[in-house]
């Protein structure tokens, strides 16, 4: 993954008097200078959220875009990292076979026995046979391996077979407060399963030019789920990612989103920043990776701002 042009970390460049928001590189000021995010609307101070005394039920979460490397797996692990240091109890399930999310937070794909394919495939696998504590407290993980490619076209053959997630999550939803699931890159059979199980889906999307294209269908995705398979999906939000702040160009597709989906975009910009992949070949959410870089705030920023909307608990 090489960085933005220029080749500096756009994240890690110090505070001017144009940049001074953690996590919102190239933010503005108003007159009166309050903060504004990336379009220009008044910038919220998302309040870190209480602790919570007791867990569920649980929001399940879908992380969707059928356009590949947007950030769907970075922002499942680190968004799930941030909310578990808030004290939220976190699971991620890995709903991929590139296994990406469990390799991102330590677990070995080929060492697996058991893992997601099982539980959906195997009526006698339950999930307590397959869910994983990470090296982060409250952060659980269902992992995947490439065993999860078979399903897409094994399910076709089975009944309600748009439901078998939802169905193999249902006992997790008394012991978590979210559940997030990383999505594939595409609109098959596994991402409608996890749009069947979901309360909400959020939409990484990558600040480049051709970005805005697949939403469209992406979105009419999410509709028919919602008219035919769950009534109540809601679109959390769209999160634009790898922002370059010194780009008028990412600039602009933010503020095209905003324009075609109005508040639908989120207030908070993740940055392009290498410390991501950096934090992947650890195998280590960035919060604890480098908890104190930009990264790890915008990551923080999202959680609450996610609280703040009533979107997660
Ligand atoms: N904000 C960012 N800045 C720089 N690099 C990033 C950022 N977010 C993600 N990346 C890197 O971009 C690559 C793709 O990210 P990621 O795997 O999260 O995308 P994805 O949407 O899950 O991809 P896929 O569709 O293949 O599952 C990874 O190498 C990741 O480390
Ligand atoms: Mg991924």
């Amino acid at each position: 993954m090489s960085d933005a042009p220029g080749g500096s970390d756009t994240m890690t460049q110090p505070a001017t008097a144009e940049s001074t928001l953690p996590g919102i590189p190239g933010h503005q000021t108003t007159e009166d200078d309050a903060p504004t995010d990336v379009v220009g609307r008044p910038m919220p101070d998302f309040a870190v959220p209480p602790p919570r005394t007791t867990h569920g039920p649980a929001r399940i979460v879908a992380m969707c875009n059928q356009k590949g490397g947007v950030g769907k797996t970075t922002t499942t692990i680190n968004l799930g990292a941030a909310l578990a240091e808030y004290g939220r109890r976190v699971l991620l399930v890995d709903f991929d076979p590139q296994g990406a999310a469990s390799v991102g937070v330590g677990v070995s794909p080929h060492e697996l026995e058991l893992s997601v394919y099982n539980l959906i495939m195997d009526r006698d696998v339950e999930l307590s046979d397959v869910v994983r504590p990470t090296a982060i407290e409250n952060l659980d993980v269902v992992p995947a391996n490439i065993d999860l490619s078979a399903a897409e076209v094994q399910l076709v053959g089975e009944v309600a077979r748009e439901s078998i997630l939802a169905r193999a999550l249902r006992p997790a939803l008394a012991d978590y407060d979210v559940i997030l699931v990383d999505c594939q890159p595409s609109l098959g059979l596994l991402t409608v399963n996890a749009l069947t199980a979901a309360h909400g889906v959020l939409i990484p999307l990558e600040c480049e030019f051709f970005a805005l294209r697949g939403v469209a269908l992406l979105v009419e995705t999410i509709d028919k789920v919602k008219d035919r398979l769950n009534p109540d999906l809601e679109v959390d939000g769209i999160l634009p990612t790898m922002f370059d702040s010194r780009t008028l160009h990412s600039r602009e597709v933010v503020q095209r989103v905003h324009e075609a989906f109005g508040d639908t975009l989120l207030h908070t910009v993740i940055g392009r920043t290498v410390k991501f992949p950096d934090a992947s070949v650890a195998a280590e959410p960035i919060t604890a990776y480098a908890p104190s870089h930009r990264g790890a705030a915008a990551y923080r920023q999202l959680a609450r701002e996610l609280v703040a909307r009533g979107r997660t608990a």
